[in-house]
């Protein structure tokens, strides 16, 4: 929980298990004024992106989301989720799946300068949080190796933001993108606090497109 976040747990607590084939792979969903949705990792490389969305269809407008720390979730799918209000308590790492193949056909087009993402959070009052072990590994090196000397267009960027307002991200990290690290397109009032990109073999790529304001 965030210290600052105003959960009261009210009323009956329910815990929700999500059907799922996969034993560890989960959302609990603790339901309050805010309702919590903690989203807990299948492991063994197999895709979690359905249960991300289901946490935030379920608790992603007026509620919060949760990745624990020392969960690592296999990003396999594109994703954009559309949120309003949410805390994202971001202790656990999201890993970019290696699958160069499906990125290349599925990855959202970006216009401007020919880009495409994998993930692309969009809306309103958006409050990050990753505590100092949160965030996402890119899985660059997969596209390092296969695109040697060369860098053709579509590489999906791990992190943008497109049409939001009212975004604080915190104690976050993007490492080993594959090529830019984070974006903003159409963003008002937004807010970076010690965000940590690393790629090996280049400086932390951060870039806006106009239109942003900070
Ligand atoms: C992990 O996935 C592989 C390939 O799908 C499978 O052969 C293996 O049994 C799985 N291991 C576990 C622990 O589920
Ligand atoms: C798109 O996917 C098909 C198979 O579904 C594959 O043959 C093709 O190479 C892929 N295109 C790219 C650009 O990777
Ligand atoms: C976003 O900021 C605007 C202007 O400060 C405010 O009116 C609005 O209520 C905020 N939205 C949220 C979800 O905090
Ligand atoms: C952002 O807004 C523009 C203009 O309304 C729209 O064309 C675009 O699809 C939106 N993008 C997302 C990710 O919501
Ligand atoms: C940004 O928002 C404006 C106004 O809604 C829209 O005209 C423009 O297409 C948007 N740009 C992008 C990149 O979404």
């Amino acid at each position: 929980m965030l210290a600052s976040s105003p959960i009261i747990a009210v009323g009956a607590v329910l815990v929700a298990l999500s059907s799922s084939v996969h034993a560890a792979g989960r959302v609990e969903v603790e339901q309050s004024q805010r309702p919590t949705c903690t989203v807990f990792a299948n492991g063994n490389r197999t895709d979690d992106v359905p249960n991300i969305l289901e946490a935030f269809s379920t608790c992603g407008n007026g509620g919060s989301v949760v990745f624990p720390e020392r969960e690592n979730f296999w990003i396999a799918a594109r994703l954009n989720p559309v949120v309003r209000d949410v805390y994202i308590e971001w202790h656990g790492q999201w890993t970019m799946s290696d699958d160069l193949t499906y990125w290349r056909n599925n990855s959202y087009p970006i216009a401007f300068q020919n880009h495409a993402a994998s993930f692309i959070l969009t809306g309103d009052g958006i409050y990050i949080d990753g505590y100092g072990t949160g965030g996402i590994y890119g899985n660059g090196d997969a596209w390092y190796n296969a695109e040697k000397n060369v860098t053709p267009p579509g590489r999906p960027m791990p992190f943008v933001f497109w049409n939001v307002s009212n975004v604080t991200v915190k104690n976050f990290f993007v490492k080993q993108s594959p090529l830019w690290s984070l974006n903003i397109m159409n963003g008002t009032n937004m807010d970076f606090d010690n965000i940590y990109c690393k790629r090996d073999s280049d400086q932390c790529a951060l870039w806006s497109e106009l239109g942003t304001e900070h």
